[in-house]
């Protein structure tokens, strides 16, 4: 059974500083804060990770509607700007599940998202947020989806956007994505890490609304991840997933499934034995989150020199690990490293079903495979994936990962022949091959 940290108040306890029963706490010290009044991403006591609470508790009657606002019972807002996002596809996968051996697989892609990842969730309530605290410069640091995600929803917010990215290390798709959507994009000699300490001493500066997954409002919109699929599972085969495995950088999401799924059972919508086991997958070369859990550590030991084909989650200091390590340990989930053959490998395998997703994201379906083989994982587990971007976002990686395009020559006979497997050149060769034939 799931020991869940279930220290979300409740109703009899909602402090003073509420708005409209919303309200911050420090997950650290406890300190409450008004989460509109001023603009506050940190706890202002101690420097703790925040987190939104709700004077009302969600249940599955609550939710209606579609996307990520369906779940307004458990946002602090009933809309916001919207493109819109959620409702992705939670795909069956015969061939791999047959081949990984559990008893259901599925795939939650959440590359169907607008701009093609789960950071919309995120965006469309964060961007509300900016424009109830009334700033005008929104920014982030990123390996290249939030940056993508906040260039989109900034410009339909009408609201300037700036975006920190590492040099030479963001894939191609994302920065088109932040260019024509008219972000301004900083280039940054450095690391993820160095961006979101800049972005940071930028927000502490009142240059910008700092909407990384730093900003708790964020992790409310991918909140809804979670509620998505537990609805979507349960609808389907009449009980929830025993597993969600997913791609790990900053580790927000881990946390804002945590959240979700303790919000359930809170309400009493979800029994604690029915919470799915939290599994995070990071990339060998940026695997401080695994360490962490390997090591039983309280916090994540900062990678200086992190390193992946997974650019995405190419972190070496997740900031979310407070609030993501309880979310594994209380879930009984665990955490595993794979190399970048695997998650090629994997990438592979997913598209093998039809499904194209981008390298951090196959991460996940690569750590499941590790997993069932080490035998951490039962042959009998339901398990969902998540993979969290398009695979246009890295148009370079699918080409490497794919088949390598053959030149023919403008005759359709000559094509025939070369899918025959005669190679026809009009050279010398070719002639020669021809004459031998
Ligand atoms: N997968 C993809 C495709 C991502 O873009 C990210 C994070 C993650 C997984 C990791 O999610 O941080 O919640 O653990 N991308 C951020 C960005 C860092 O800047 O786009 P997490």
């Amino acid at each position: 059974m799931a020991d869940l940290d279930l220290e979300l108040a409740g109703p009899e306890t909602v402090p003073d500083v509420a708005d409209d029963g919303t309200w911050l706490t420090c997950i650290e010290c406890g300190e409450q804060f008004a989460p509109f009044d001023d603009v506050i991403y940190t706890c202002a006591e101690c420097d703790g990770l925040l987190e939104a609470r709700y004077a009302d508790r969600p249940t599955f009657e609550d939710f209606e509607g579609r996307g990520v606002w369906r779940y307004s019972a458990a946002l602090p807002f009933e809309e916001g700007v919207t493109l819109p996002e959620g409702d992705t596809p939670l795909h069956e996968v015969p061939r791999l599940e047959e081949e990984v051996g559990v008893r259901n697989l599925r795939i939650k892609h959440e590359g169907m998202n607008p701009t093609g990842s789960f950071k919309d969730r995120g965006m469309t309530v964060g961007v509300r947020v900016a424009q109830e605290v009334d700033v005008d410069r929104l920014a982030c640091a990123s390996t290249g989806n939030t940056s993508a995600a906040l260039s989109a929803y900034g410009s339909r917010a009408g609201l300037e956007t700036l975006v920190l990215l590492p040099e030479g290390k963001v894939a191609a798709g994302k920065i088109a994505q932040a260019a024509l959507h008219g972000a301004r994009i900083l280039e940054v000699d450095g690391n993820f890490d160095s961006c979101l300490d800049i972005v940071q001493d930028l927000a502490d500066r009142d240059e910008a609304y700092l909407l990384n997954s730093l900003n708790p409002f964020r992790l409310e919109g991918q909140k809804t991840i979670g509620f998505e699929i537990l609805e979507r599972f349960y609808e389907d085969e009449g009980r929830y997933p025993d597993r969600i495995v997913l791609p790990v950088g900053n580790a927000g999401n881990t946390a804002a499934l945590y959240k979700a799924f303790r919000e359930l059972v809170q309400s009493g919508a979800l029994a604690p034995g029915d919470v799915p086991k939290l599994t995070g997958v990071q990339a060998e070369g940026a695997a401080p989150m695994v360490e962490a859990i390997e090591e039983g550590r309280e916090d994540t030991r900062r990678w200086e020199d992190v390193e992946t084909i997974a650019t995405a989650i190419r972190i070496g200091n997740p900031v979310n690990a407070p609030k993501a390590l309880p979310g594994i340990r209380n879930t009984g989930g665990t955490a595993v490293a794979v190399s970048d053959e695997e998650i090629t490998e994997a990438q592979r395998a997913i598209a093998g079903e039809g499904i194209g997703v981008e390298p951090a994201s196959a991460a996940s379906v690569a750590g499941l495979r590790k997993l069932r083989e080490r035998g951490e994982i039962g042959a009998g587990e339901d398990v969902v994936c998540l993979t969290t971007g398009h695979l246009l976002k890295d148009p370079d990686a699918a080409a490497e990962a794919g088949s390598d395009p053959e030149p023919v020559p403008n005759d359709t006979d000559k094509v025939l022949a070369h899918l025959q497997g005669r190679d026809v050149g009009s050279g010398l060769l070719g002639k020669l091959v021809g004459l031998l034939r």
